[in-house]
């Protein structure tokens, strides 16, 4: 842990749009709010999917996601709550647990599997989706856990707690840093009455989604359970939040690729023969 002051922005980004998940399931048959919805992925380029899972209740957990595949894009599972276990086709195995994140490219293919180890109790956390630029989407895939305790984290005067998952804020640099699409991924905790700024590029696409209290950004309330789209303002260098009441958010940016999407399912390619490509390799063993 370290202190950081928060920068005084220039111009703040505003809330472009409010957006309420979609509840789903997804795996076995795990419960989960799907915010970031196909739909926004041109929106939100390079996100492809943002999911929120939350429960106390096993029945909607407890079957998890067995082996799967994945190609074209990386996976960011950030837990805030509850124990999980990764395995994968490399041969990879680890336990995801409170605060801790895992960081998997998938590149050309990964089968893995996301089973839940706790039969009661909260599980809760993130699963993002990022895109690899098409020139990254055939290469080796990587993960990486890193437990909690090896967050980088900061505190303001402020008293405002930002775990920097990836990317950099106020000088302090993340867990992760990617080239290319530049991932801003920051865990926010305000107190009452607590401001907070952090720059962010003005072309780059960002969210926020406030999954404790509410969060300010200019005038625009983010409930909880809301994703704010914040404006791509020329001239807007940053964000500025706060909150009346103690208050957790997510902040996410990234530099857009401008590129075809094509996704179906876990392989997300740039046109549908590589989705064909994708399929056949899974079919015939040869995707991991
Ligand atoms: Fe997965």
């Amino acid at each position: 842990m370290n202190t950081a002051t928060s920068i005084s922005i220039h111009q703040t980004r505003t809330v472009e749009h409010l957006i309420q998940g979609v509840a789903t399931s997804d795996g076995a048959g795990v419960s989960l709010t799907r915010i970031l919805t196909g739909k926004l992925q041109r929106r939100l380029d390079p996100y492809l999917m943002l999911d929120a899972f939350g429960s106390n209740d096993p029945d909607e957990y407890i079957a998890g996601f067995p082996d799967h595949p994945h190609r074209g894009f990386e996976t960011i599972t950030y837990m805030l709550h509850g124990r999980m276990r990764h395995r994968d086709s490399a041969g990879h195995e680890g336990l995801l647990e409170n605060g801790g994140m895992q960081w998997m490219v998938a590149g050309r293919g990964a089968i893995h599997s996301e089973m839940p180890e706790q039969e009661d109790g909260l599980m809760e956390g993130f699963q993002l989706w990022l895109n690899l630029p098409a020139a990254n989407k055939m290469a080796a895939p990587w993960y990486k856990d890193f437990p909690s305790s090896t967050i980088p984290e900061y505190t303001t005067q402020d008293g405002v707690t930002v775990r920097v998952i990836a990317g950099e804020s106020n000088g302090v640099s993340g867990a992760v840093s990617r080239e290319v699409t530049e991932p801003l991924y920051l865990d926010i905790h305000l107190p009452a009455g607590a401001s907070f700024s952090t720059a962010i590029p003005a072309t780059h696409n960002a969210f926020i989604y406030t999954y404790r209290g509410a969060t300010q950004v200019a005038g625009t309330q983010v409930d909880m359970q809301r994703m704010g789209i914040l404006k791509n303002t020329e001239g807007a260098d940053g964000i500025t939040v706060s909150a009346t009441e103690p208050t957790r958010l997510i902040l996410v940016a990234g530099k857009p690729l401008n590129e075809p999407i094509v996704q179906y399912g876990p392989f997300v390619m740039n046109t549908q023969e590589e989705i064909h490509q994708a399929l056949d390799d899974f079919r015939s063993g040869r995707l991991a």
